[in-house]
């Protein structure tokens, strides 16, 4: 297909989905009202089904909407319905969300054993609920290099975005940025598009034009209502396992059920029913799968002896191959006024990384109770990452960012001048990275974190990668196109080192007073949450996502990728669930005579 028709067919494609989602609104509105999603506590202490599903996230929803169609599936889901909390629908509440550190809270915040501050879901939806909103495919290259089926594939990234994939209308700042990266060499200008190429583009969002975001959880609504149960707050401890007797192989393991707990602490179980093909899947996400497998006695034997967790299989891979995209971010202070966004346009180097950005400083202020200071003028209080604030968590290097050093960055922000959050972010992801770390338990408790270290940078090819794309970032700032939304005396030196009227940027000080840019791709890495691997294909999952040496047992999300596909994940993860759904459904179907469900 040619890129001009595949542009035609993609906005005749989001036109009809968006009328398609004006005819549904009275749905759209106060959530879906699904009969199948029920609270954990009020199912029984025993059940059975056909598939169990482990995690109700951003591949286990289209994953279990499509296995609904011809079996009996379980859904389990750690977090509460996205619909009933209102944060998450609206983008302009992005930091807000993500904050919030209560045990109830949708985002579960983190903290790599590197020193940057994370978060991962803990909602129907998943991260499609609490994240950035940017939809955009993986390559071709990318697609045929992990063996997916191209034409397959292509046809759940559209039964995906048929219902949650937008085309965003661009601010001004954000065509600034676009015009910026065209002046900066990241051509050709490639419009908008879903597709991945080098060049700049505008991507898709999860938000409407209303600004209210679209979930993984909306893909529920293709599920066979008979076919599905979804249990909310659902929380699973672990994996259950027999040995069987191969017809050939002698002695093996399969996955039978699993243990969960309700919000009232009752234990439930709930197991495969009689059928060979039955199965349990792991979609609890790059940290959730890699634990889980851990705590139910598959991954490293010491480590897991070392915890008392019984043995089942001694797996060295599971947890390893862990890798987050070190982001860097540049705040530029603006002379005029600038519109709220998050990520629109992407700029596709050829130098290793990706150029993205969000603009506005309102994060979390319209509904902050205590949104104003002494003198009544309202300040951003939360620490939103992509807000001002951002950039004095830069001012701390990543092991020292305690919650002191912190909350002492934040309150310097309280003192500055409004004008001083008039701005935008202009980010840099690296592509890949080549930098992996690993995972491990800290303890047996399902619902707390485990230990992870990503070792940013420790591959120098992905530090290379930083300071090429931080030098892209100059050229789009000094663009003309950029023009109105930068001050005309700041020099990139200065945006790395301001002190004065904007500190922002500010860099750790080090004795040498060393500015290279190396240092500060190490001194100011953040993360993008693309953080991926743990269950790797080819180490942990063979190529159909079973894994390796057990009957009866798959992982599909984030933790199967060995790099971060596309220049954001969502929209890949979400394909793999309906992919694989389709891949499942058929291939069994086949093998028991029936006729399979259409790509
Ligand atoms: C703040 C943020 C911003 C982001 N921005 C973007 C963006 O703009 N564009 C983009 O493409 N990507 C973005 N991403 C990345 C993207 O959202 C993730 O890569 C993707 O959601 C991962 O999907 P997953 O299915 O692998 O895991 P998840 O979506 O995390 O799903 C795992 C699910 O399993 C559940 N679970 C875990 N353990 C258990 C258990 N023991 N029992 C029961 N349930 C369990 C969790 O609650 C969760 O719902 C962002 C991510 C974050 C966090
Ligand atoms: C949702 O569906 C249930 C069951 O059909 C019904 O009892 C309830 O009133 C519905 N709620 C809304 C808001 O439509
Ligand atoms: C800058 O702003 C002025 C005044 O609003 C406008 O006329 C001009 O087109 C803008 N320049 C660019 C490059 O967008
Ligand atoms: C950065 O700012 C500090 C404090 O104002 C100053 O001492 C230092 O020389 C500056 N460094 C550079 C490279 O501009
Ligand atoms: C400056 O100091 C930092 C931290 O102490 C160190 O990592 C870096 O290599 C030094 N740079 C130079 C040029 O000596």
């Amino acid at each position: 297909m040619s890129g001009r028709s595949r542009h035609f067919t993609m906005s005749t494609l989001l036109a009809t989905s968006f009328f398609f989602v004006l005819l549904c609104s009275s749905l759209q509105v106060r959530g879906v009202n699904y009969t199948f999603v029920k609270d954990a506590a009020l199912a029984p202490s025993v059940s059975y089904y056909d598939y169990i599903i482990v995690g109700g996230g951003t591949a286990g929803c289209p994953l279990a909407a499509t296995l609904s169609e011809r079996f009996r599936v379980l859904l389990l889901e750690r977090g509460a319905s996205p619909y009933d909390d209102d944060r998450i629908g609206d983008m302009a509440r992005f930091a807000d969300t993500l904050s919030d550190t209560s045990p109830g809270s949708p985002a579960q915040r983190f903290v790599s054993e590197d020193g940057v501050i994370n978060s991962r879901p803990r909602v129907l939806g998943g991260g499609s609920c609490i994240n950035a909103g940017f939809y955009t495919r993986a390559s071709d290259d990318y697609v045929r290099g992990v063996g997916w089926d191209l034409g397959a594939a292509g046809a759940a990234y559209r039964w995906v975005e048929d219902v949650v994939a937008f085309q965003p209308e661009l601010g001004p700042w954000q065509a600034a940025l676009q015009g910026g990266l065209l002046e900066a060499g990241v051509a050709p200008d490639n419009g908008f598009t879903f597709d991945h190429f080098d060049g700049t583009k505008v991507g898709g969002s999860i938000f409407d034009a209303d600004g209210r975001r679209h979930t993984a959880a909306d893909l529920l609504r293709y599920a066979r209502a008979e076919g599905l149960d979804v249990l909310l707050r659902a929380r699973v401890a672990k994996i259950l396992f027999f040995n069987v007797r191969g017809r050939r192989s002698g002695r093996r393991t399969a996955a039978r059920g699993v243990v969960f707990h309700d919000s009232e602490g009752r234990m439930h179980k709930a197991f495969l029913s009689a059928g060979r093909r039955n199965e349990i899947i792991l979609s609890a996400g790059a940290m959730g799968s890699p634990q889980l497998l851990m705590l139910s006695g598959v991954g490293p034997a010491d480590h897991l002896r070392s915890f008392g967790i019984p043995l089942v299989r001694d797996h060295p891979a599971v947890g390893q191959g862990m890798s987050d995209n070190p982001m860097n971010a540049i705040y530029v202070p603006s002379p005029s006024p600038v519109e709220v966004s998050l990520i629109q346009v992407v700029g596709i180097t050829q130098v290793g990384s990706y150029i993205e950005g969000a603009s506005g400083s309102n994060w979390g202020v319209r509904h902050s109770a205590s949104g104003s200071g002494p003198d009544g003028v309202h300040r951003p209080r939360n620490f939103g990452m992509f807000s001002p604030q951002t950039g004095q968590l830069a001012t701390v290097p990543p092991k020292q960012r305690t919650p002191e050093a912190i909350a002492h960055a934040a309150e310097s922000m309280r003192q500055l001048d409004d004008s001083a959050f008039r701005g935008g972010f202009i980010l840099e992801k690296v592509l890949g990275p080549l930098s992996t770390g690993h995972l491990e338990l800290r303890n047996r408790d399902p619902d707390d974190n485990p230990l992870v270290t990503f070792n940013y940078f420790s591959h120098p090819e992905d530090l290379r990668r930083c300071v090429a794309g931080l030098s892209v970032i100059e050229r789009v700032i000094h663009s003309q196109a950029f023009k109105n939304f930068t001050y005309p005396d700041f020099s990139m030196e200065t945006l790395l080192n301001m002190s004065t009227g904007f500190p922002v940027n500010l860099l750790p000080r080090h004795d040498n007073d060393s500015t290279s840019l190396e240092m500060f791709c190490k001194d100011t890495v953040m993360t993008i949450w693309h953080y991926h691997g743990g269950c790797q294909v080819g180490r942990v999952v063979d190529a159909e996502y079973r894994v390796l040496g057990i009957d009866a047992l798959r992982v599909i999300d984030g933790s199967t990728f060995n790099a971060s596909p596309g220049t954001n994940p969502q929209a890949t993860v979400m394909m793999l669930g309906r992919y694989m759904g389709v891949r499942i459904t058929n291939e069994r179907l086949a093998a028991e005579g029936l006729e399979g469900t259409k790509p």
